[in-house]
């Protein structure tokens, strides 16, 4: 699915239009009548082939936008920028809960790194867990056929990399090795206002639900990827989630957000 952001608004030059979907930026000063209308004929045609349209004119909003777009330009991501800005959204909603926040599969730190601003002065400890070399685990007969056994593995050098791009970052732990077998202990007395997951695997997601679930504190918020088109995925959130309080919230792309109550 193409994603088209669209954002207006009002300058010294008229009415200023956008349209950007990560690789194509348009852009438009339209004072004059023929132009303006012009943007608003593309934008239906965007919308009538499906495009994804939203609106962004607030001042906080586009300052997310543009951090996230020039992340974009520099780290290898497997989110939209939409599911980025997602994540940002919801780490910064969870900004009065008390806790620690954790991200489980963080390949070379994508997502990761958006974490971690959106903390901001609040600098909650940030625990990065992967496997950091080995890629996935092992599918199961629950998971698509698209998944393989160690699907993103990385080098020695490209985690040294990862761990650099963190350098300056404050309380950020990385935890390398299988999760929760390997390093759940190292955060097993801790409580938790935020947990993004993006595991693509059942087993992965459904173990992670079972230790964070009871660690999340009230309002804190459990994210994660491909809830939609990842079987494995759907099937660890409703199973966990059945005879929860809580409802999934199925996002506008892949994503799924609960919200401990
Ligand atoms: C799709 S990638 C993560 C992408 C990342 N969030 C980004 O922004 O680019 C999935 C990651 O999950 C990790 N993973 C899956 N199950 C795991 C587990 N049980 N323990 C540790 N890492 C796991 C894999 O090693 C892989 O790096």
């Amino acid at each position: 699915m193409t994603l088209f952001k669209f954002s207006m608004k009002k300058g010294k030059m008229g009415e200023q239009f956008m349209a950007r979907d990560g690789k194509y930026i348009l852009r438009a000063k339209a004072k004059q009548f023929p132009i303006k209308t012009a943007m608003h004929l593309l934008l239906k045609a965007l919308r009538r082939q499906r495009a994804f349209v939203t609106y962004f004119w607030d001042k906080e909003q586009a300052e997310r936008i543009a951090y996230i777009k020039n992340l974009y330009g520099g780290s290898p991501m497997g989110t939209t920028m939409s599911e980025a800005l997602q994540i940002y959204n919801a780490v910064c909603a969870t900004s009065k809960i008390m806790g620690a926040m954790a991200e489980v599969g963080v390949h070379k730190g994508g997502t990761a790194r958006i974490i971690s601003v959106a903390r901001r002065e609040s600098a909650k400890a940030l625990h990065l867990f992967d496997t950091f070399g080995e890629g996935l685990p092992q599918p199961s007969e629950h998971d698509d056929y698209n998944w393989k056994k160690h699907a993103f593995k990385i080098s020695e050098s490209e985690f040294d990399a990862i761990k650099d791009a963190f350098a300056s970052a404050n309380n950020v732990h990385f935890h390398r090795g299988l999760f929760p077998v390997d390093t759940g202990h190292a955060v097993k007395d801790k409580r938790f206002s935020f947990v993004n997951l993006d595991v693509d695997l059942y087993q992965s997601t459904k173990d992670s639900l079972e230790f964070f679930y009871p660690r999340l504190n009230k309002g804190g918020i459990i994210i994660s990827h491909d809830y939609r088109g990842s079987s494995g995925v759907t099937k660890a959130f409703d199973e966990f989630f059945a005879n929860k309080t809580e409802p999934v919230v199925e996002l506008s792309t892949s994503q799924c957000l609960v919200v401990k109550v």
